[in-house]
């Protein structure tokens, strides 16, 4: 064992070696190197992580995944975290789990859930796959968030839920949208795959609602590769929650469950018509999937967590910096308003060109492009107007004339911790010779 332990120290001890000889350096040549929009920041403490948990070969969600959950957890102050293989599956097994026959009132089949228009689509895709119907409502220039005032004119005797996503970090008007939640009996669901960090009025969004969800895909402010968590401050919505995302199974035993597992009464389940009693762990509440994540995921995770403070605190840094650069674009850039409540870890910087610029947005981000400047569009624009969208059922309120704005002119640049002042002098200085053109 000494021996094992002594060549593990060894091997670990290389893998930080490797690090730093192949990944540490980022050199940045003007013109040449690409100013992303987004990356995965790490250092050796993620590698040496991920191969320590390789290297004790558990695979599956075990000792790792249980300090993920704690440390998020912590950080985020929930009760019930369940970590997921993306982002996307998060948002499935928080509306699914909504539809739970363990609930006394869960959405039915044709259950009305309001939706902005401007969303990504696994935010909307779990309310269609689940058999609802997406309200969709028109959005706020300013925050690039859903139009709160639109909520009450979204209402119909099925409505039963919202769920929103809190736009590239920007918190949506929380006051609003849970007075409008609570006086309705609505379920809510905040996707903050994009927002981990982000406050308002000082609590941490994501936890709002009944459910809240991460992304660790690699553009967001922690990674593990793929990876996400769907979160919640309820026990009986965190058990639903845990069965949806392993196979349905009622069994809420955890990762170190000896025979008898955590609940003590794993065989002493019965089922009707079958004499005897029958294993807990082959007992099944929900129809469910498997979308648990590996523990060398959460091993990575672990150590993004232990830096999330500071790469909050880098992305507002790089906000603050471009924010106050791009100032002098005014007369053809519009810029995030964010609310006075809201506290922003920043997941990108989003701008729209302004109606009536002497250019069209694709004249922009193609010439950033070509000078090595990543740009991305904020999620699908007007998601009715996307082909997937076209034979399905929804309701749409109003013309959703904000979400086309955003879809004909909205786009964002990284702010992420892997951009330095030199890259982000270089990006301002991009902009400058295409708006001086
Ligand atoms: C708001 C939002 N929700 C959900 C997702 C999906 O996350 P994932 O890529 O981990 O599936 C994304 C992805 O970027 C997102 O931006």
């Amino acid at each position: 064992m000494a021996n094992a332990e002594t060549l593990k120290q060894s091997i670990l001890a290389q893998v930080a070696e490797y690090y730093r000889l192949v990944h540490s350096e980022q050199p940045f040549t003007p013109g040449e190197s690409r100013v992303h929009y987004a990356g995965r920041v790490f250092d050796e403490r993620e590698m040496v992580n991920t191969v320590d948990s390789v290297l004790d070969f558990w695979l599956t969600a075990g000792p790792w995944a249980q300090q993920f959950e704690k440390k998020l957890g912590a950080f985020l102050g929930v009760r019930e975290v369940f970590p997921v293989n993306s982002g996307s599956s998060a948002n499935l097994v928080a509306v699914t789990a909504l539809c739970s026959q363990q609930l006394d009132n869960p959405l039915r089949p044709g259950d009305e859930v309001i939706v902005p228009a401007t969303s990504f689509p696994t935010t909307v895709n779990p309310i269609i796959q689940n058999g609802l119907v997406p309200v969709f409502v028109d959005m706020n220039a300013a925050d690039l968030n859903l139009d709160v005032t639109q909520l009450d004119a979204a209402l119909s005797d099925r409505t039963r839920a919202v769920i929103f996503a809190h736009t590239l970090g920007i918190p949506a008007d929380l006051d609003v949208i849970k007075a409008f939640t609570d006086k309705h009996d609505l379920y809510l669901i905040e996707d903050a795959c994009d927002a981990l960090g982000s406050k308002w009025n000082g609590k941490m969004v994501g936890t709002f609602g009944d459910f809240g969800t991460l992304s660790c895909y690699p553009a967001h402010h922690i990674t593990m590769g793929e990876g996400g968590a769907v979160y919640t401050n309820q026990p009986k919505l965190g058990k639903i929650a845990r069965a949806v995302r392993d196979w349905g199974r009622d069994c809420w035993c955890g990762y170190n469950s000896p025979v008898n597992g955590k609940c003590g009464i794993r065989f002493e389940r019965e089922v009707p018509g079958i004499p005897g009693f029958y294993d807990h762990k082959y007992f099944y509440t929900e129809i469910g999937y498997n979308l648990k994540l590996t523990d060398p995921q959460a091993a990575m995770g672990v150590a993004q967590l232990d830096k999330l403070p500071d790469f909050i605190a880098t992305r507002k840094a790089n906000y603050a910096y471009l924010h106050a650069a791009f100032q002098q674009f005014d007369d053809y850039l519009q810029l995030p308003e964010p609310d006075g409540r809201a506290d922003v870890s920043w997941f990108a910087f989003p701008m729209m060109v302004r109606e009536g610029a002497p250019f069209q947005r694709h004249e922009l981000t193609r010439y950033l492009e070509a000078n090595h400047v990543e740009t991305r569009l904020i999620f699908a624009g007007n998601i009715t107007r996307q082909p997937a969208y076209q034979h399905t059922t929804y309701r749409a309120v109003g013309d959703l004339r904000v979400a086309d704005d955003i879809m004909e002119r909205g786009f964002f640049v990284g702010v992420y911790p892997g951009l330095d002042r030199p890259r982000l002098d270089y990006m301002i200085d991009v902009f400058k010779k295409f708006l001086r053109r």
